[in-house]
């Protein structure tokens, strides 16, 4: 037996429990051992130890090529935090993990008690990533005073078919489903001696249906060998082939909510790994999480073919070549703005002395916004344009110098769009996806002529009128919803100084800061006048 320190944590040390990245087959091994002993009492090293307990996965920045996305807002009345893998641009498993993060986030935020400064941070590690299948675990921790929850989940991206889904993926169908259940009660009545009547939630279910079948029928014998048990065709089971049902995995997942394979992961021995979260098992006294481990031959009997890619890619370890180099932003958005509540703040007439100020509070809430910039005054401000790009803004096209494009010709617009396309794109390389008209101000010919997605606003602050700070935070405030598009005017400093209430109030609220692009995510067409997102 390897010398082994006692497995568990307490306190802040916590960290979502035994994430270990394997580095080496002896390690593994060593590490596996002393999972073993995560209920015995006083951890003793004892008959408890099970070497395929250890669940394998990998913090994101400890893999070779991957990076992570970062959000972090602090506030006088909370801290929201989460962190997601970078999969490159529009990736579907990045975009899902930070939607379901950001989901949430606003379900936190709308729960707020008004006392003390609750925290919630998420965060994720990878579970499997090959060129075939990429999984993720989501752990959410929340503490508000003495009090702390927490939650974890899985998702799978499967290449295949570019969807992203749940655990219930894994396994081949709904007896399979049904049949882990009953192997997770078999380890906590077999290991952990708990009894049938105080086995927790969907397993004890799961568990008694599985004894009222034995029960019903006469021979026991019978029941062993009887073809409809999942695992009747024996060990060594090959991997299933065949379409993948991804309209059943998400109508199981949401039928076995709640359940510990919810947080599945592949054991460093080839079966599955389960956490169970401690407060589960009344009568343990557990401070650490619970594995519930299932053999590989029983494991195998139950995987459907993402199953196995994916077992084969958590044990073989993170493929680098799945991580692309490429940033955050790009074509697609990252957020699904239709689950979301997402706005898009825009500043016009920029940039200006105050932009930059106002690039610090966005940067506070990391929020984005879409800036529609005058061609003319981008000589003038060259680091603004380079720091809306490096910080995830969006550049628009707000014409040269403020001409009212509804009294030119369409050779006029077209050469004012050209050239102030032009200045941006000098400056940060790309063009503007969208334009916004002078006053709004549109004729058949504009719309004709100016080639790009034409972006108007519901929430129209007035701010350029009123010049009164309270006033624009208060206009912002009471009128954006979901799917808004409010205009602002960043060379006002008025309109500048509304923006840190108008953001902390909006965040408070759940909404998410997107660009315009972002927002409109079922796309733009030229020519085309949008005023907001709304959706239904
Ligand atoms: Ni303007």
């Amino acid at each position: 037996m390897p010398s082994v320190p006692c497995y568990g944590y307490s306190g802040r040390d916590f960290r979502y429990g035994p994430f270990v990245a394997v580095t080496s087959l002896r390690r593994k091994v060593s590490v596996g051992a002393a999972l073993g002993l995560l209920l015995v009492p006083g951890c003793h090293v004892a008959e408890h130890t099970q070497p395929h307990a250890e669940a394998i996965g990998f913090p994101v920045d400890e893999v070779p090529g991957a990076t992570v996305g970062e959000h972090v807002v602090e506030t006088d009345h909370s801290v929201v935090g989460y962190r997601y893998p970078l999969l490159g641009a529009g990736h579907p498993l990045t975009r899902e993990v930070r939607t379901v993060m950001a989901e949430r986030q606003t379900a936190f935020l709308e729960d707020l008690s008004g006392n003390g400064r609750p925290e919630l941070r998420q965060d994720v590690s990878l579970l499997a990533a090959s060129p075939q299948v990429v999984g993720a675990r989501l752990t959410a921790v929340s503490t508000a005073g003495m009090r702390e929850s927490r939650e974890a989940t899985t998702l799978w991206f499967d290449a295949d078919s570019g969807a992203v889904l749940p655990w219930t993926a894994l396994f081949r169908d709904e007896e399979a489903v049904e049949r882990a259940h009953v192997l997770l009660a078999d380890v906590l009545r077999e290991d952990y001696d708990l009894p049938l009547a105080d086995l927790p939630g969907v397993v004890g279910e799961a568990a008694r249906r599985a004894e009222e079948e034995a029960g019903a029928t006469d021979e026991p014998e019978s029941a062993e060998a009887s073809p409809d048990t999942a695992g009747a065709a024996g060990a060594g089971a090959a991997a299933p082939t065949g379409a993948f049902d991804a309209e059943w995995a998400r109508e199981a997942a949401d039928a076995w909510s709640g359940s510990p394979l919810e947080d599945v992961a592949f054991s460093t021995a080839g079966g599955l790994a389960v956490r169970l979260d401690p407060t589960r098992m009344p009568g343990t006294g557990q401070v650490s999480d619970v594995m519930l481990p299932v053999a590989p031959e029983e494991a195998e009997e139950l995987l459907s073919e993402l199953g196995f890619h994916a077992r084969e890619a958590a044990l073989s370890g993170p493929d680098p070549d799945v991580f692309l180099e490429e940033g955050p932003s790009g074509e697609g958005g990252s957020l699904d703005c239709e689950r979301l509540r997402c706005v898009a703040l825009t500043f016009d007439d920029g940039p200006g002395e105050h932009t930059d100020a106002l690039m610090d509070t966005l940067a506070e809430y990391d929020a984005q916004a879409t800036f529609y910039v005058l061609g003319s005054l981008v000589e003038e401000f060259p680091e603004a344009l380079e720091r809306m790009a490096a910080e995830g803004h969006e550049l628009g096209n707000h014409t040269w110098e403020h001409d009212d494009l509804s009294g030119m010709s369409a050779e006029d617009i077209e050469a004012d769009m050209a050239r102030t396309n032009a200045a941006v794109r000098d400056v940060i390389g790309v063009d503007p996806p969208s334009m916004r008209p002078p006053y709004g101000a549109l004729n058949g010919t504009v719309r004709e002529t100016v080639g790009m997605p034409i972006i108007l606003w519901d929430v129209d602050t007035m701010d350029w009128r009123s010049r009164d700070t309270d006033e624009v935070a208060a206009h912002a405030i009471e009128h954006s919803t979901s799917g808004s598009v409010v205009l602002f005017h960043d060379i006002h400093e008025s309109s500048v100084r509304a923006i840190p209430e108008v953001l902390d109030e909006l965040h408070r609220r759940g909404f998410h800061f997107v660009t315009v692009t972002e927002l409109f995510e079922s796309g733009l067409e030229p020519g085309d006048v949008y005023t907001d997102a709304r959706h239904g």
